[in-house]
């Protein structure tokens, strides 16, 4: 069939394997031309690999020097009668292939990462092809919703994406229609505040690391992060201020417990507090759009913008695996959003966030970079694929 991007609002509707193939090899090749990455972690385990920052990871560690094998997790869907797939499966496709060329081991388990039944593969997967053991566990979920495996009646959490106390006023842009919808959020529930702290906090991410250490899984020296945004005073009403800030402060605490229990093991745990990307999972966070357009356009004037592919070889290189040991600051976070936060773009971005409106905000953010990278996340928008070529889509059914 051919395959045309279809979008509703913020979310696509189709994807295209041989764009995720693109994104794929040019992440690949960006690391194997940048400084090697130093570490001796060898057996990963990345919750969430594929896309966004987990896959970038995957990548990076796989093809950028330390030659890792992989265990990737994540939730995602193959082509059937209802649709083409999600890129998420492609990526795991494509990766999967191209590690293998390489003589690595990528083994991709989907499923829902909040089940016991996931557990069990992925432990299973450790005993037959980590020897038993991970030296790094990557966690990189983004959802919005959380079964609630202990009940005995079927029950779920929801995240919500909040302020807390007060309304907020805002801006999102449909990457459907191309149209500047304004908004008005409304102050979140105490309930809505909880449940997004059950789905996006730390919880999740400790019993995972409680798991893997009943289960024997843990190596000598294992260290484990997970990801979080801070962001500046212009996105702190939406974002740390509001429901999935109070995630990611509980997300932050949880590094430094988990830390304790990894010391056990001679090994780390750290919250990694990145840039604002365009990803499957930020374009959904309302009120923010305005702020991304505006910060795209500053950083790539200054030439420091950063996609999630240049935010994990940073972060290998020069954080984590520093040769002068891993950087933290005052809270013992590890930062990359350091670009983003530095005083002149903020400067900047705050003046244009000012004057950006329906009338001029394709002239004012970069609008046009920020729906390239929406479409090249679905493989769409690569000038090198002939999009008008049907696509034979029976030969990615079979999970990979
Ligand atoms: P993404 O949407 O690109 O990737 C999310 C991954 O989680 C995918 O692999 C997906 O399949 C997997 N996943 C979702 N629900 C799952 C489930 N129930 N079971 C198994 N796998 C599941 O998201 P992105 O943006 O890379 O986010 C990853 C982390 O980075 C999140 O914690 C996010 O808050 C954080 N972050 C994102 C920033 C951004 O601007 N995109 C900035 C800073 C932090």
């Amino acid at each position: 069939m051919i395959i045309e991007p279809m979008i509703q609002g913020v979310v696509a509707r189709s994807a295209h394997p041989l764009g995720c193939e693109q994104s794929i090899l040019e992440q690949i090749d960006f690391v194997k031309k940048a400084s090697p990455i130093a570490t001796k972690a060898k057996r990963i385990l990345i919750l969430g690999a594929s896309s966004g920052f987990g896959l970038a990871a995957r990548i990076a560690l796989t093809f950028g020097g330390p030659e890792a094998d992989t265990i990737g997790v994540s939730f995602e869907r193959g082509p059937s009668e209802k649709g083409t797939g999600t890129a998420g499966w492609f990526n795991n496709h494509y990766f999967k292939q191209q590690a293998e060329k390489a003589g690595r081991t990528a083994i991709n388990i989907t499923g829902d990462a909040f089940s016991p039944e996931l557990r069990s593969q992925v432990i299973e997967a450790i005993e037959t092809y980590f020897e038993g053991e991970v030296d790094l566990i990557i966690y990189s979920l983004a959802t919005g919703v959380r079964p609630n495996y202990s009940s005995d009646t079927p029950q779920q959490w929801r995240s919500v994406i909040k302020p807390i106390g007060q309304s907020v006023e805002g801006a999102i842009v449909s990457l459907e229609t191309d149209q500047w919808q304004p908004q008005t959020l409304e102050a979140a529930s105490e309930q809505e505040a909880a449940d997004t702290i059950k789905v996006m906090g730390g919880e999740d991410w400790e019993s995972w690391i409680d798991t893997l250490i009943n289960a024997e899984s843990i190596a000598d020296g294992c260290q484990t992060i997970a990801f979080s945004y801070v962001g500046s005073e212009l996105t702190h009403p939406i974002y740390l201020d509001g429901t999935l800030g109070q995630a990611k402060i509980d997300l932050h605490q949880t590094s430094h417990s988990l830390n304790l229990k990894l010391a056990n093991f001679n090994g780390h745990a750290y919250a990694t507090v990145c840039k604002a990307l365009v990803t499957k999972a930020s374009v959904f966070i309302p009120a923010f759009t305005p702020y991304i357009l505006a910060l795209y356009k500053v950083m790539k004037e200054k030439g420091t913008h950063e996609g999630c592919i240049e935010q994990m070889h940073r972060l290998f290189t020069e954080q984590l695996f520093s040769p002068t040991g891993t950087h933290v600051d005052g809270e013992r976070l590890i930062r990359i959003d350091d670009l983003e936060l530095d005083p002149q773009v903020q400067t900047e971005v705050s003046l244009l966030v000012k004057e950006m409106d329906e009338n001029n905000f394709k002239q004012l953010g970069d609008y046009e970079g920020y729906k390239r990278e929406f479409l090249q996340l679905n493989g769409f928008g690569y000038e090198n694929i002939d999009y008008s070529l049907p696509v034979e889509l029976s030969q990615y059914t079979l999970e990979s």
